[in-house]
């Protein structure tokens, strides 16, 4: 109990077969508000770079949507401008479900993970990971409870007392992840995070992430320029092209696949990338290819 299903009604067993009689089919619960709209983005910066034209995407409640594309093609951008961290040229972006603080951008709904995991070196890992809430003003003592849960999920309970020099990269990422959970936001954006990292742990980071989106209801927004990692992680993925940077194609991912240890080598998995590759070289192609 208390677990947050993912657009299926939760009913009690010992009702089940009561309401299987009457209803036999049970209407999934679909939120209506999305987290967020961007309605045609273009970004230009002052040096006459078009990093993003006419881009729109509505993100909802529970998906996993991976940014996928060629260096340059306007991803980071793009996941900056979500979080309110910079400004559109013209489009409009919203916020539906979140509270919007004095700057016009959610204030805490949102979590930034970026591709280091930039760690307080003078400050243990307990410490690190308060430094949102005690930027919200909440004391040590209250906020002890939801560092030590944000901790558990990325597995390292036992570490609080650690300082970043006494960790691996696999680890300080770890704690970087649970810095941004601490606040429980809605919405966990990802910048390529995993990219600096040897590949037996960046596997394992792609499936702590996994559990995590699947444990805590998160949505999140990955950003990736690996068709592996898309194709493991996501629900739904987002192809982009540059020069400028927009949209090559959006497609969901991996339905009602169930992402376990064995899915790595199925051919589930196969397929998926067979058809995100398909997808990058289209819109590398496109693009006029590197
Ligand atoms: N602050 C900036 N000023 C000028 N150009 C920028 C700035 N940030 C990014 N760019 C340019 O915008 C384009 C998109 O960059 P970016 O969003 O970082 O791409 P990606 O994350 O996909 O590699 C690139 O051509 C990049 O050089
Ligand atoms: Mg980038």
């Amino acid at each position: 109990m208390g677990t947050r299903e993912r657009g299926r009604a939760t009913v009690p067993v010992a009702l089940n077969t009561e309401l299987e009689k009457e209803t036999p089919v049970i209407t999934p619960v679909k939120s209506t508000r999305p987290l967020l709209t961007m309605r045609s983005v273009s970004k230009n910066f002052s040096n006459g770079t078009q990093a993003l034209s006419d881009v729109s995407l509505t993100v909802h409640a529970g998906e996993f949507v991976s940014l996928l594309g060629p260096s340059g093609c306007g991803k980071s951008t793009a996941l900056r401008i979500i979080a309110g961290l910079g400004g559109v040229s013209s489009g409009e972006v919203d916020w539906p479900s979140s509270q919007i603080g004095a700057r016009g951008t959610p204030e805490g709904d949102i979590s930034f993970v970026f591709q280091e995991p930039t760690l307080l070196p003078w400050r243990t890992v307990v410490d690190n990971v308060y430094l949102p809430l005690q930027l919200a003003r909440v004391s040590r003592k209250d906020a002890m409870p939801r560092i030590e849960e944000a901790l558990a999920t990325v597995g390292l309970t036992d570490f609080g007392k650690a300082y970043p020099r006494e960790l691996s990269g696999g680890m300080k990422m770890r704690v970087s992840i649970a810095r941004a959970m601490v606040t429980k936001p809605k919405l966990l954006l990802m910048d390529e995070p995993f990219a600096a990292l040897d590949e037996i742990t960046r596997q394992k980071l792609n499936e702590d992430v996994l559990g995590l989106w699947r444990n805590t209801g998160v949505s999140v927004i990955f950003v990736t320029h690996s068709v592996f990692e898309s194709a493991y992680l996501s629900s739904r993925i987002v192809v982009m092209k540059a020069r400028p940077g927009r949209i090559h194609e959006d497609f969901a991912v991996n339905e009602g696949v169930d992402r376990d240890g064995e899915f790595r080598t199925s051919e589930n998995y196969r397929r998926t990338c067979e058809r995100v590759s398909h997808s990058l070289a289209g819109a590398m192609h496109d693009a006029g290819g590197h």
